[in-house]
């Protein structure tokens, strides 16, 4: 059976927000491509870029592992926001992060700044996080839940009032429920901010998200309107254009 050409890569603004609507399949790349973009348009300048987790960046983190022309050497990384679990822990986002880019990459290990989530007293890793954190992110790449949270920023939580901590513990409605995650004011100083959402089940809370009513309590992806979104066409399918 012939199979339908995929739909060629989109690029439309929703508010503030640049979306870059792209075809299932190409989505890893695609969002590798608009990250490397990001990180070489800084040239010789050193910069900051913070991380996510969960199971949608692995594969664009792959990918940028192979595109040539980034400037590893002048890139130091943080994490927007990490499990309180042990570094080789399968659901330890730095662990997910050193698998799919910094094994593969000439980054220097001291570029690489874990956030120390096992630590028994979560309210001291964050501030001992916060410490090292730059005053302001020039790259800070975000996921969203089906529930609208965005790093463990999570519906209701009061992380989401805090405008003094810029690192924060939090519970997490599903396991592992202990987190240290940015506050939003780390998220409203980022330089760029990239969004990478994938599939038919984040197709409500995109919506939600782009062009939705709900506020940030509610909807704490809001938080990244204005950014740089990258969605395949399954998560855009609720998007009224
Ligand atoms: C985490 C992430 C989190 C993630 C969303 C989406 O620690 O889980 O930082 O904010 O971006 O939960 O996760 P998925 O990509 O797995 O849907």
């Amino acid at each position: 059976m012939k199979r339908r050409p995929e739909a060629a890569p989109e690029q439309l603004r929703i508010g503030r927000t640049e979306l870059h609507l792209v075809p299932p399949a190409s989505f890893a790349d695609a969002g590798a491509e608009v990250l490397a973009a990001v990180l070489r348009g800084f040239g010789a300048r050193d910069l900051s870029l913070a991380l996510s987790g969960g199971s949608t960046p692995g594969p664009i983190y792959e990918a940028l592992a192979g595109l040539p022309g980034i400037p590893w050497e002048r890139i130091r990384v943080y994490f927007a926001d990490e499990r309180a679990v042990p570094p080789e822990d399968p659901a330890s986002n730095y662990r997910l992060a050193r698998d799919a880019l910094f094994d593969r990459v000439p980054i220097p290990a001291e570029s690489v700044h874990r956030m120390e989530a096992e630590r028994p007293d979560l309210d001291d890793a964050a501030r001992r996080y916060d410490r090292g954190l730059p005053s302001r992110l020039d790259v800070l790449v975000l996921g969203i839940g089906e529930d609208g949270h965005t790093a463990s920023l999570f519906p209701g939580s009061h992380n989401l009032r805090e405008t003094a901590r810029r690192v924060a513990p939090a519970r997490s409605p599903s396991p592992p429920t202990g987190r240290l995650t940015i506050t939003p004011p780390v998220v409203r100083s980022a330089g760029r901010i990239l969004v990478f959402a994938r599939g038919r089940a984040k197709a409500d809370v995109v919506r939600e998200a782009l062009q939705g009513k709900a506020d940030v309590s509610r909807c704490p992806a809001r938080l990244a309107r204005g950014g740089t979104w990258v969605v395949d066409t399954e998560a855009a399918a609720r998007l009224r254009r």
